[in-house]
């Protein structure tokens, strides 16, 4: 465990240093010698700092993204330990059936009450190149990588317009985090906390939001992928039927979501 947080706070180091290519020593000497010199440093710098580590978290951020070693959630954003809880896995998908990301997302949403969850995913992410392979990556990669071929399948039409691979993935890189923003979205948890706080009076907007962002290792930079707006006329008869369609938009429409909506819009940056 205090392998785990002194890797996931290794970004506070001023000069976090490099493993070597090839670790030597079997024990690993320079991460528990950089844990050391993190420690000192934090004290050095607030002499409660661990005194407040030790007293509980309370993250505002739940960060769902990708197990890649270039993307790391709270260096990225330039956040504390005790900042962001996280949840990491390959082509960070979103899939009802995985109980560890069910799980992380439960206690995020009910007991941590966090107001944000980001969904991050990245260019030149491996699992989304290896699902645009025909190849198979046998058991039990293959089969986590079938999710993501059923996104390209979904958006089909789109991506086999874009001539130029690298695009082609770049896109599915954002079609895909859209995707697992939908997902996201769309889980029992986030739609009765989403109900709950609407409008309430002790929650400034409705809660959690989700945000769809991708990062671009080769840059360093991150970018809000949001949903195409198209201007209508709020009075419509399409804008009305799509307000019905809105997924547990209020506690009174809860009771009366229909049973097939049509998902038409990806909740990237949920707004109330
Ligand atoms: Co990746």
């Amino acid at each position: 465990m205090k392998l785990l947080l002194t890797l996931a706070t290794a970004h506070a180091l001023s000069t976090p240093t490099r493993l070597p290519a090839l670790a030597a020593d079997k024990q690993l000497k320079t991460i528990f010698e950089n844990n050391r010199r993190w420690v000192q440093e934090e004290v050095k710098k607030d002499k409660d700092y661990f005194n407040r580590m030790a007293s509980g978290q309370s993250p505002q951020i739940l960060w769902i993204g990708c197990s890649d070693s270039r993307v790391p959630a709270n260096r990225i954003m330039g956040l504390d330990a005790g900042d962001v809880f996280v949840a990491r896995n390959v082509a960070n998908q979103v899939i009802g059936t995985d109980m560890s990301m069910m799980s992380v997302i439960q206690y995020a949403v009910n007991v941590l009450k966090v107001p944000h969850i980001v969904i991050c995913g990245h260019y030149d992410c491996g699992g989304v190149k290896a699902s645009m392979e025909n190849v198979d990556h046998v058991p039990p990669l293959e089969n986590w990588l079938r999710n993501i071929r059923d996104t390209y399948r979904l958006n089909r039409q789109e991506l086999d317009r874009i001539s130029d691979k690298d695009q082609r993935t770049r896109r599915l890189v954002e079609l895909n985090t859209l995707e697992q923003a939908f997902a996201v979205f769309k889980t029992g948890v986030v739609q009765r906390r989403r109900v709950q706080t609407y409008g309430s009076d002790q929650e400034p907007y409705t809660q959690p939001r989700i945000h769809a962002v991708v990062f671009d290792p080769g840059a360093g930079s991150a970018s809000e992928l949001l949903r195409r707006r198209r201007r209508r006329d709020a009075t419509s008869p399409r804008r009305r039927r799509r307000g019905r369609q809105r997924v547990y938009a209020s506690r009174e429409r809860a009771a009366a979501v229909p049973r097939r909506h049509r998902p038409t819009q990806v909740p990237a940056s949920s707004k109330n």
